[in-house]
């Protein structure tokens, strides 16, 4: 029976007490004796043949050759999974379905933000799959060129990533929430030959001109973007958009001109399949590879178990957009791989209400529910109301991603969307990783709010010491790693090999890979990861570089200098505080305050606009002048300041309080 949900005050009172007792939650005996993985052997027979378990799950896929070797660690950290064998990403995540006889089965109820409809079944993607993949081979793409996609939530974004898997091009997405700006210079680095966009997006009830928008940023470049032939346009919201002659093409009129049969073709597992590039502690954004085969076994596998998909009667939903990696792997390809059922929604949690998610898990009937901490910290913010308004029973599953979940976040996930009936499963992966790494298997867990659980079976995750990466004792805190490769592990960084092993393998080898997180692992094996040890930020989820952010301030004529960090935000986990100084004559006023913002929101996307300014004459530095961000943390934090010896002059930090203690009184 599920407990009566709460609100209000007694909801308050509930959660305090759940959070006063901080207990583990247990599946119920009803979850538990129709799990996919009920027991705890399973972790014991993957440590005992790591490769071999993954083996095992490579055997779900459809391979055109088997592999020869498992795994060839003969020239690491380059690492190459199911060497020899041959498959083709879009036949295993549509072909094989179709002819297993599951044509008819629902693919996707795509919710338009204006409240249109579109079901989409396996025959569906395979017409328009195999149409896209003519289309592009028409236009001259070839295994192996880059294909950039910037195109909102629509069915049409799926279809365009699995046309470039069919024909081996990898994709390369952009979020659609980053700028035009951030859009061409990642064709540009990448060298796209053909950028898929949209001739308008919805973006809450509003219309952005995103074709124009791209062509204006094109224009605007001396050289234009020479590696570029086509741009081929998704028409949307009833936009048109302007066409350059020779270039640009729309997609329903070349699909439509474009043979309807497009055998899918095998390539080696290790074909790269996309990039995404992701920030990483320089300004300059990382390009992260991912090949096929070991990419797509840890997806699948993944999705299967730690979401306990049942793909005959489950309806999935992960709320994440398709241009992160949670979209790639737990949006298409793992949904996908295995025949699942999926929601697709257009808009954002709170248009048109803020009662729209739970108005479609009761109108699609979801069982599986996936989202991010920061989504439901907004969701508890709107109130405990809205999802009451609703039948949320269908639900028998949780999950979170992206940023450690506070426990309390978790206990209002736990009780108010799941009933206190569904186990929630914390994720901790990256892009890097392509698939979850760290999560409770939710038959087996003994889940404690706010710990992503114990690393899969086949995972081996360590806390190790900052100077010799050596195991710490359980308890204590360090830096997370990962000892032995796995298979959705990225294969480089796109044509930057030496960056690769720089940022990930230069601190303990190269059969060590340093995650970028600080973690702590209980006596139980339970992990608690706090957050990032380098200059990532991570704003409601989105990963953002402190040096991408700096750097578009920066250019802004009136600025002299900027240091951006990340600062503790009870809504979005963190968020971008920019301290900066301006040139002498210039003065901080609030239109110069508008213009930065702006700046960054041109640059970046206006998800990175920092939610601070605060104006400072100096800032603290070394006697080499490098910039202390770690004092910066202190001061922004209201902590006690840590070591300031080092510094130039140390009596910048009592001219910056004043200035913070400033901006903090104005914000009141
Ligand atoms: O710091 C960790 C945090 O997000 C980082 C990865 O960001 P990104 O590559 O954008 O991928 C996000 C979606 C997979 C990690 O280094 N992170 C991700 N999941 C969790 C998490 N931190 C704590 N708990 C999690 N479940």
């Amino acid at each position: 029976m599920a407990a009566e949900r709460l609100t209000g005050a007694a909801l308050e009172a509930e959660l305090d007490r759940l959070l006063g007792e901080g207990s583990a939650f247990q599946p119920s005996e009803d979850f538990k004796a129709s799990a996919l993985i009920s027991d705890t052997g399973i972790w014991d027979a993957a440590e005992a043949d790591p490769v071999g378990f993954w083996e095992e799950q490579a055997g779900a896929l459809d391979w055109n050759t088997r592999w020869t070797t498992g795994l060839d660690d003969s020239n690491p950290p380059f690492y190459k999974w199911f060497d020899g064998g041959t498959l083709n990403a879009s036949h295993n995540c549509v072909d094989r379905h179709v002819e297993a006889g599951l044509g008819e089965r629902v693919a996707y109820h795509w919710h338009g933000e204006d409240g249109s409809t579109q079901t989409i079944t396996y025959a569906d993607l395979h017409r328009d799959v195999q149409r896209a993949a003519n289309a592009l081979k028409d236009l001259g793409v070839k295994a192996g060129d880059v294909v950039g996609i910037y195109l909102p939530m629509i069915p049409e974004v799926v279809v365009a990533m699995l046309a470039c898997a069919r024909i081996g091009a990898p994709h390369n997405v952009v979020f659609g929430g980053f700028s035009p700006q951030a859009v061409v210079e990642r064709m540009e680095v990448s060298d796209a030959k053909v950028l898929i966009t949209a001739s308008a997006a919805r973006r809450k009830g509003k219309t952005a001109e995103v074709k124009q928008q791209v062509d204006d940023e094109i224009a605007s470049r001396a050289e234009g973007l020479p590696a570029l032939d086509t741009i081929l346009v998704v028409r949307h919201a009833d936009g048109d958009a302007p066409m350059t002659e020779g270039r640009d093409v729309w997609w329903h009129e070349s699909l439509a001109a474009a043979d309807p049969v497009c055998p899918a073709e095998a390539f080696p597992a290790d074909h790269p399949l996309f990039i995404l590039y992701s920030s990483g502690s320089t300004a300059k954004p990382k390009g992260i590879l991912h090949g096929t085969g070991g990419y797509l076994t840890g997806v699948a596998w993944t999705h299967l178990n730690v979401f306990d998909l049942k793909p005959e009667t489950d309806v999935w939903w992960c709320s994440a957009d398709v241009g992160w990696i949670t979209g790639h792997s737990y949006i298409v390809y793992g949904p996908l791989m295995n025949a699942a059922t999926s929601v697709m929604y257009e808009g954002a949690p709170d248009y048109p209400h803020t009662a729209i998610w739970w108005e479609l898990v009761e109108k699609y009937k979801a069982t599986i529910f996936y989202t991010a901490p920061t989504a439901i910290r907004a969701c508890m913010k709107w109130g405990a109301e809205e999802p009451a308004k609703h039948d949320l029973s269908s639900l028998r599953l949780l999950g979170s991603v992206g940023e450690p979940i506070n426990p309390k976040a978790w206990l209002w996930y736990h009780h108010v969307i799941g009933g206190s009936k569904c186990p929630i499963v914390d994720t901790w992966w990256q892009t890097e990783t392509g698939h979850i790494l760290i999560s409770p298997l939710p038959g087996v867990a003994n889940a404690k709010p706010g710990s992503a659980g114990r690393p899969l079976p086949g995972v081996l995750a360590e806390v190790v010491d900052e100077a010799e990466g050596k195991e710490v004792e359980r308890g204590n805190q360090g830096l997370l790693v990962l000892r032995r490769p796995w298979p959705g592990m990225l294969k480089t960084l796109y044509r930057d090999d030496d960056r690769f092993i720089e940022t990930y393998f230069s601190r303990f080898g190269n059969d060590t890979y340093l995650v970028g997180d600080a973690a702590r692992q209980d006596p139980d094996g339970d992990m608690w990861v706090i957050g990032r040890i380098d200059d990532v930020v991570n704003v409601s989820g989105h990963r953002l570089s402190t040096a991408e952010v700096e750097s578009a301030i920066v250019a802004h004529p009136a600025v002299a200098e900027a240091a951006v960090i990340g600062q503790s935000d009870e809504q979005s986990g963190q968020a971008i505080c920019a301290f900066v100084t301006l040139e002498g004559s210039h003065e901080t006023t609030d239109a110069v305050m508008a213009e930065i913002n702006e700046a960054v929101a041109e640059r970046i996307g206006k998800f990175a606009r920092p939610k601070r300014i605060i104006w400072s004459d100096d800032l603290p530095k070394t006697r080499s002048g490098k910039i202390m961000r770690r004092l910066l943390r202190d001061i922004a934090e209201g902590r006690a300041l840590g070591d300031v010896t080092t510094l130039r002059d140390p009596a910048v930090m009592a001219e910056l309080q004043k200035h913070v203690a400033a901006r903090a009184s104005e914000e009141d």
